[in-house]
């Protein structure tokens, strides 16, 4: 391969331009566009190409490894994971600065290092003694993580080539590292390209399990080159809320598992604890009787959650009224909203509305859509929900109710947490009502919801008599 002229690559996206540009055109983003070396291996000038060797093509039906997998003794962890560490893979774990990256990983490695497994832990951020520092306040100061400060590949790979492998490698973050294959400077799109690429051949060639720490953009997204996240094997996310303290480990890629699963910790003075029963962490701050706030019956992976939905839909003081959500789909509010304005009779144009999933959780179903529009009409109208009820149901577009998966499941969890009710949707109530007592309340539409919340109304004001229902 011929030596090519420096190029420029986008920061952000990893396109790359001949001449320097302020603006990258393929992700719209200003001033990422920086030089680098463009040949990722220079060959010496006039050798010829090599010739390809041969090797043996194997059928598909065949032994693998034994114990393909290593399960990591955090067992939120390899819930995400689906089951531990697969031998020879890499994953890729993101977040945001100081969400506990490092603190997680010092818990993963301590755990495996107690069962007798080689645990290698790789600093390019701090000094051993700080990593040290940490693992004291964690009181694991007593595993046998073999720990380096270390940010060449070279060195690195060199160091764990020797004597025997290392089951579980952390390299704590893939934006320090360098290697010398390339010129470009540490953090550089093709400098961790390239140092992903020589830890992820490793990987493969020595059996070990690689876990790259990768810092997050203010976008949300894992720094550097998307390329990243195509290369390894999973990619797993760490997320919060600044303010609170749980955190949710989530699976963006999985070669190896579902993607569906969390994994929830939270956040303590001696590191991070692990909830098996995240539902009672979701619902332990309640506000038990105010208007506005519902219980969703919710499943993230194969696990039921239950979390507080809580709206505020207050008259609005400015020519648009603002609609801000957080933990849930923007647009599925809106969705949520006009069908409320459509089928139900709900004026909404005047007034402002705000959603919130309670606990920092974010939610993806769409089965919260009736617990939202519940709780979006109990604030309007001023009305509490019943403090005992969940609920659950898809809403479509004609404003009818649809049924979701696992409903089973949710009543399930809603009665093992002491709830007397649930509002689910009508044609769930072919698929039966499972084993337990609860009382189950089918709706087929919204807009008999609506009518249900607005006559729960305790005292309606004027105002809100004028919004609900006056057509
Ligand atoms: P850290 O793991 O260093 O985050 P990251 O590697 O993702 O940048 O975690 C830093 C934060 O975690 C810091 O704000 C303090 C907090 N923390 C605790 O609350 N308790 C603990 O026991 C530890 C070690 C950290
Ligand atoms: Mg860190």
């Amino acid at each position: 391969m011929a030596r090519r002229d420096p190029s420029f690559i986008c920061q952000s996206c990893g396109a790359v331009y001949g001449r320097w540009q302020g603006k990258c055109d393929a992700c719209g983003e200003w001033n990422t566009i920086t030089e680098e070396a463009a040949s990722a291996a220079p060959a010496a000038p006039g050798r010829a190409p090599r010739k390809g060797r041969k090797f043996a093509l194997e059928p598909l039906a065949g032994a693998s490894h034994d114990a393909p997998r290593l399960a990591s003794g955090l067992a939120e962890f390899d819930r995400v994971t689906g089951g531990g560490f697969v031998r020879g893979s890499v994953l890729l774990l993101g977040g945001d600065p100081g969400i506990g990256k490092s603190t997680l990983l010092i818990q993963v490695a301590a755990a495996l290092a107690r069962a007798r497994q080689r645990a290698v832990y790789i600093s390019g951020e701090e000094a051993v003694a700080q990593v040290r520092l940490r693992a004291d306040r964690l009181g694991l100061a007593g595993a046998n993580v073999e720990l380096a400060a270390e940010t060449s590949i070279e060195d690195i790979v060199a160091t764990l080539s020797e004597g025997q492998t290392p089951r579980l490698i952390i390299i704590d973050s893939i934006q320090t590292m360098w290697t010398d294959m390339v010129e470009a400077a540490p953090g550089t799109v093709t400098q961790v390209r390239a140092s992903a690429q020589a830890l992820i051949r490793y990987a493969k060639r020595s059996g070990a399990a690689v876990i790259l720490v990768g810092h997050v953009t203010k976008e949300g997204q894992i720094a550097g080159p998307r390329v990243v996240e195509h290369m390894v094997d999973a990619v797993l996310s760490f997320e919060g809320e600044g303010s609170h303290q749980f955190r949710i480990l989530r699976a963006v890629k999985n070669r190896f598992g579902p993607t569906d699963e969390i994994g929830v910790f939270e956040m303590t003075g001696a590191g991070l604890r692990e909830i098996a029963n995240p539902s009672e962490l979701f619902l332990s701050e309640r506000d038990l009787g105010s208007p506005g706030t519902a219980v969703f019956a919710g499943i993230e992976g194969s696990r039921p959650l239950l979390v507080e939905i809580q709206a505020l839909v207050a008259p609005t003081a400015l020519g648009t009224p603002r609609r801000a959500v957080v933990g849930w789909d923007q647009s599925r509010l809106s969705m949520v909203l006009a069908v409320l304005e459509a089928h139900c009779g709900v004026r909404l144009s005047g007034h402002d509305v705000y959603l919130n999933v309670a606990g920092g959780l974010r939610i993806q179903e769409p089965a919260a859509d009736l617990a939202a529009a519940a709780a979006l009409v109990s604030s309007l109208a001023n009305a509490p929900l019943p403090a005992d009820a969940v609920y659950f149901g898809e809403v479509s577009l004609s404003g009818a109710v649809r049924p979701v998966a696992q409903a089973a499941a949710r009543l399930k969890e809603a009665q093992k947490l002491g709830f007397a009710r649930a509002i689910v949707p009508e044609a769930a109530r072919s698929e039966g009502r499972g084993d337990g007592d609860l009382t189950l309340d089918y709706v087929g539409s919204l807009a008999s919801l609506v009518a249900d919340i607005v006559a729960r109304g305790r005292r309606p004001t004027r105002s809100d008599r004028r919004t609900i229902g006056d057509d």
